[in-house]
């Protein structure tokens, strides 16, 4: 089966972490989140994936996919210029899809389920499209569906007075009989051609199957969703240490330490946590729920439910909680500057101090 992912938009929502690059490629334990979906469209049978790329930083999608060869699948890319919506971005892939049925994924949907089964039963069925529902506690966000006697009978977006609180998730089984409804789609309030909008239209003329997914299933658009995932996905982690540790140095729970790192002094991790390759971590608190990545120092220093990437230095008495520090940050602690802090900020930096 041929996949489509999504990679683009403007993650505006996590600036100032967007600035830089596709919230897609934001890492959740250590790994962007996009590579979570296509492990995902991998386990559903995808062999062949169109990326949809276009904002800041669509250069790095390709520079870290390539064609695909390192994650065992054939990427090609296709550029979206404008954001124009999910139906658009399907559109774009017509003739990559040709006549079969296929998935598109968002790139920022991360699932723990495995969907072979689902997919299976799309490919075996009659039906033009196959949807995930997931119940939620904020339906006015999502796409939702309605259903009666175990059919849907109506999809929309963003209601002010949802329904129901099955969110409609961004995984689509779809046939191309889709492409002609999304022709002749209108743009939307958010001047977007809405996927929902499109399998309205179909379910006025067809069945669409669903299933009600009850494992952990995030859209991540904000910096809570994203530390929430990263929560979730380490707590599914089995341990592994590849690197060094002093005598004094307690570990607890599932922890994931890579090649190189050293752990000091009287260091205490708290699993979950994953550690990168070549850190030192030297008399620190980490964890739970902490991710850091390659090459960061980390000194005298106290961190829990945060995401600290690569190439950081840190070494402070402030304790850092739920916060998402990008690669290349420094946060130095001088012994001289008192009640004087120095700081030096990109543009929509959040500091709470
Ligand atoms: C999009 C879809 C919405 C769906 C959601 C899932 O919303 O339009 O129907 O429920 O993804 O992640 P957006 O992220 O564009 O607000």
């Amino acid at each position: 089966m041929k996949g489509i992912l999504l990679h683009g938009g403007h993650g505006t929502r996590l600036r100032p972490l967007t600035h830089t690059g596709p919230k897609q490629l934001l890492p959740i334990a250590n790994k962007p989140m996009s590579e979570y979906c296509i492990e995902s469209m991998k386990d559903a049978g995808v062999t062949e994936i169109a990326i949809i790329i276009g904002g800041i930083g669509s250069n790095k999608v390709r520079e870290y996919y390539g064609d695909g060869e390192k994650f065992d699948v054939k990427i090609t890319y296709v550029k979206q210029d404008e954001p124009l919506g999910i139906s658009h971005a399907i559109n774009l892939c017509r003739s990559f899809i040709g006549d079969e049925k296929f998935l598109v994924f968002l790139g920022d949907n991360i699932i723990q389920k495995n969907i072979y089964n689902f997919a299976n039963e799309f490919l075996n069925s009659n039906d033009d499209a196959s949807i995930l529902l997931c119940e939620v506690d904020n339906p006015s966000r999502f796409g939702i569906a309605d259903m009666h006697e175990g059919k849907i009978t109506k999809i929309m977006e963003k209601p002010k007075d949802p329904p129901t609180n099955f969110a409609v998730t961004g995984i689509y089984f779809l046939t191309p009989k889709i492409f002609d409804i999304i022709d002749n789609l209108k743009p939307s309030w958010r001047n977007e051609l809405e996927i929902t909008d499109a399998l309205q239209i179909l379910l006025s003329e067809n069945n669409i199957s669903y299933h009600i997914i009850t494992d952990y299933w995030k859209d991540t658009g904000t910096p809570e969703d994203i530390i929430n995932a990263n929560r979730a996905i380490l707590e599914n982690k089995t341990s592994y240490f590849y690197g060094e540790k002093s005598d004094s140095v307690s570990l607890t729970g599932i922890v994931l330490i890579g090649k190189g790192t050293k752990i000091l002094g009287n260091s205490q991790i708290t699993g979950p946590v994953i550690v990168g390759e070549n850190c030192i971590l030297d008399n620190v608190c980490i964890g739970p729920n902490c991710s850091i990545g390659n090459n960061s120092q980390i000194t005298n220093s106290n961190i829990q439910n945060s995401i600290v990437m690569s190439d950081c230095i840190i070494n402070t008495p402030i304790k850092i909680r739920n916060s998402i520090i990008s690669s290349n940050s420094e946060i130095e602690f001088k012994n001289d500057s008192q009640d004087e802090k120095i700081f030096l900020l990109g543009e929509g930096t959040k500091i709470l101090l």
